[in-house]
């Protein structure tokens, strides 16, 4: 007779070996586990994690519905590079970002090109590589030196860039905000943009602040440098956020292919495209501007595969769930999404500027997204960390941060709300940002600062 006390699966939850000892977390145990000992220790640990619900400070898509699930469960397993074997994938990835490249004015969509990639950063490189190449092919053709070349930028742009300008060795050129010009705008542009400029990044949705940069006026200067210089410099979009909100909820602005200047859009699939983790798309306005030689042609994957990204293996299905949104809302369907974020935003935005500590940087006119700062000699007993580390007990993520240079003396806070966000949801959350202030106020000494967390800025 076998000795049950042995028998791992009868002994009950929690007091089986591997839960009911401390274990080394750093190296990789001798021995195997139960599958449900192994599932319920790493969930538990997850539980630790905050409520991404609640996580107001994150872009990223915390919400789809259970169609969407039940479809992502059917397709955890494609890979999107074998192109080959996932045929239906791919050709449903090209129907994607020729949807995209639409909605964005491509002058003649048959004649674009474009490909989803991890995300937006990935989407940015891919633009920033093509700029390069192109720069570097003309100026070879023309004899000149490919030594040093730069980008242009605002300096609120996303760490991508920056990353970008290291990886690639590229100088990058920030133009800093400041109170007076907010956003890059055009203004001084003159005195960034030379010879050696592969091009201008313009950013549909500000990290820091959610505020559009007004791509007309970036692309009228430019003009101007090009008639006094003959520098003529090409304009990406970063519309990480954007790029899928001005489409429904600002269709009469000019930002997109409509404007000649502008060759390449990314957009974060995972962002407004309410999607999961995991998916970025990047179109050019034509073939051309992609150049050729950037694509590699695999035979490993059976036929001939055109690539151009910087992974090579990545989830498929995230390129499925796009196009289940794409099905299921239509243009009608994503403005209702968009316009419900939108009207949360001005609410919280409207109900927090009128609160007497506080002054808003943005109104969430743009994105659903906006920032707002302490106003001066409100209180010397706290500040807007404070404010984040009290919201982040009542397990809410609202980060503050300086803004970037020259204006990094300035410390804001900023809300991005997503789908999934009610109206009902953002009311029960303005009861807790008021209880927090009113505590706040109330202290007769400042808050120590030795115990303070700083709270996460997503970029
Ligand atoms: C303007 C902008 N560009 C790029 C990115 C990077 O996007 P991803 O997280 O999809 O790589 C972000 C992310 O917040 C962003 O806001």
């Amino acid at each position: 007779m076998t000795d049950i006390t042995d028998n791992t699966e009868l002994t009950p939850l929690f007091a089986r070996p591997g839960e009911s000892a401390p274990r080394d977390l750093f190296s990789l145990g001798d021995e195997e586990m139960l599958p449900e000992t192994a599932y319920q220790l790493v969930h538990d640990e997850a539980m630790l994690d905050g409520n991404a619900r609640l996580n107001l400070a994150t872009f990223v898509g915390t919400f789809m519905d259970e169609h969407a699930d039940k479809l992502y469960s059917e397709a955890f397993d494609k890979n999107m590079i074998d192109k080959d074997e996932y045929r239906a994938t791919a050709a449903i990835e090209d129907r994607c970002w020729k949807i995209l490249a639409k909605l964005w004015h491509a002058p003649s969509p048959e004649d674009t090109i474009g490909t989803s990639t991890i995300g937006s950063s990935e989407a940015c490189m891919l633009g920033g590589l093509a700029f390069k190449r192109r720069w570097q092919l003309a100026r070879r053709a023309a004899g000149k030196s490919t030594d040093r070349p730069n980008l242009v930028m605002t300096s609120a742009v996303q760490v991508c860039w920056e990353k970008f300008a290291n990886y690639f060795d590229i100088e990058p050129r920030y133009v800093p905000i400041t109170e007076d010009h907010k956003t890059l705008c055009g203004h001084a542009l003159a005195k960034y943009v030379d010879e050696n400029t592969i091009g201008v990044v313009a950013v549909m949705g500000v990290t820091y602040t959610g505020m559009y940069e007004p791509v007309e006026e970036i692309a009228k200067a430019l003009d101007a440098i090009e008639k006094a210089t003959g520098f003529d410099v090409p304009i990406h979009i970063d519309a990480a956020s954007g790029g899928f909100i001005t489409p429904f909820l600002q269709p009469e602005l000019n930002w997109d292919f409509k404007i000649e200047r502008v060759h390449s859009i990314n957009v974060s699939g995972h962002k407004y495209g309410l999607v999961y983790p995991g998916l970025g798309w990047v179109v050019w306005r034509e073939a051309q501007y992609l150049p050729d030689d950037l694509i590699f042609k695999v035979s490993y994957l059976g036929g001939e595969m055109p690539t151009f990204a910087l992974n090579f293996s990545r989830p498929g299905a995230q390129v499925l769930l796009q196009y289940y949104n794409f099905l299921r809302l239509g243009r009608v369907g994503f403005t209702q999404v968009q316009q419900a974020s939108h009207d949360v935003a001005r609410h919280l935005a409207t109900s927090i500027g009128a609160m007497e500590p506080f002054e808003l940087w943005n109104d969430a006119q743009d994105i659903p997204v906006f920032a707002w700062r302490l106003k001066k000699g409100h209180s010397k007993n706290w500040d807007l960390f404070d404010l984040s580390n009290q919201l982040r007990e009542r397990g809410w993520l609202v980060p503050a941060y300086p803004m970037p240079d020259d204006l990094s003396d300035v410390i804001v806070q900023r809300i991005v709300v997503r789908n999934g966000f009610s109206m009902s949801l953002a009311d029960r959350f303005l009861d807790q940002f008021t209880e927090a202030v009113t505590f706040l106020d109330s202290l007769d000494g400042p808050v120590p600062h030795e115990h303070r967390v700083t709270a996460t800025f997503h970029h």
